[in-house]
């Protein structure tokens, strides 16, 4: 039945990820070794997590699941092995670090693989979809942050921040799987929390896809707030150059989504004199002010939007209006 091939594979991606992490104490293991140590990933994290390495052997895991016992088709249906055109097995990953992904109750659904050398691509590879493993219903790290008994999460981009921030203390963080946020994603952390924190890289891909973000998050009524790792390409960037305290600090100093959407349009225009560009800021807002449902929360936006583009009120109020016929 579903139920049992379901038990099976969770069992088969378990035992892949012990395999994997058992690889960093043998010769094998070594480039691997290396490479955490380049990125300050110690042996505490690589236990937390179970990190681990997929030797660089074509056979390497399929011999092992199936000296336990485990049948060829169910270790490619559990997504750990691939298939040639001649029907001959192999395994799915190779030569990466690999990241082991949990559900919310702690089953291994599958991985995030990342190139410990950059002339591979791509960068990681993922499990494809599979009976347990789906990346758009899926968030890394998501059964460490429900456990942290915190109202808010950190939504950082990759595995690799992560770590990094839990490392630091900080056990309220998720990140997505390589896709952009999805509506089952933001159900899920709806479920355990109260407030989201995107924390993106700061690269324009980072940016657009805050603003995705927030337009999703914003119709499933929770708190979002945003912070901006600056002075740094990423969260995992940012704790290795300026530490803890100054991560809180940008925890602290959070701006709620419009305000941040105001600060960061603001700063691509002269509000001061350039007619053209007021009226540019705030056709950047409408679609975000569009998805506030409380009235008094869209007043005080739109007030401050006014105030900063030297219009009225009135004035962005038709303009919304306008913007939500067109929207039906
Ligand atoms: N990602 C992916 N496939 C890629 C590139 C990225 O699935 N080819 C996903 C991974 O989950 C990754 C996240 O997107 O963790 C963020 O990507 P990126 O910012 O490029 O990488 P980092 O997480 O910063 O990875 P690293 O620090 O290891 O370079
Ligand atoms: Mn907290
Ligand atoms: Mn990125
Ligand atoms: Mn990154
Ligand atoms: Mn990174």
């Amino acid at each position: 039945a579903i139920r049992d091939k379901k038990e099976l594979y969770f069992e088969l991606n378990k035992k892949a990820a012990l395999f994997y992490y058992g690889m960093l104490s043998k010769k094998e293991g070594a480039p691997a070794v290396a490479y955490f140590k380049e990125r300050q990933l110690d042996g505490r994290c690589a236990k937390f997590y179970t990190l681990g390495y997929s030797p660089n052997s074509r056979t390497a895991l399929l011999d092992y699941l199936k000296g336990e016992g485990y049948k060829e088709e169910d270790i490619f249906a559990a997504g750990l092995a691939s298939k040639n055109d001649s029907g001959a097995y192999f395994d799915r990953f190779r030569n990466r670090i690999m990241f082991p992904i949990f559900n919310a109750n702690d089953k291994a659904i599958g991985f995030g693989a990342r190139r410990i050398t950059e002339d591979v691509n791509p960068k990681y590879l993922n499990t494809a979809d599979t009976l347990i493993y789906n990346k758009s219903k899926n968030l890394y790290s998501l059964n460490v942050a429900r456990r942290s008994k915190c109202g808010e999460v950190i939504l950082v981009e990759g595995y690799m921040d992560v770590i990094s921030v839990v490392k630091h203390g900080i056990a309220n963080v998720v990140a997505t799987l390589g896709t952009a946020l999805t509506s089952d994603q933001a159900k899920l952390l709806k479920r355990y929390f109260n407030e989201i924190i995107i924390c993106y890289d700061s690269d324009d891909a980072g940016l657009e896809a805050k603003k995705r973000a927030i337009m999703l998050l914003r119709d499933f009524d929770i708190k979002v707030s945003v912070m901006t790792v600056e002075g740094a390409k990423d969260t995992d960037e940012f704790l290795k150059k300026y530490g803890q305290d100054r991560f809180l600090a940008l925890i602290n100093k959070r701006k709620s989504d419009l305000l941040y959407l105001m600060d960061i349009f603001g700063a691509k225009y002269e509000l001061q004199i350039n007619v053209e560009d007021r009226i540019r800021y705030v056709s950047d807002l409408l679609p975000y002010l569009a998805k506030v449902k409380n009235d008094v929360e869209l007043d005080i936006y739109v007030e401050e939007i006014a105030r900063r583009a030297k219009t009225g009120a009135q004035a962005i109020y038709a303009q919304l209006g306008k913007t939500r016929v067109v929207k039906g």
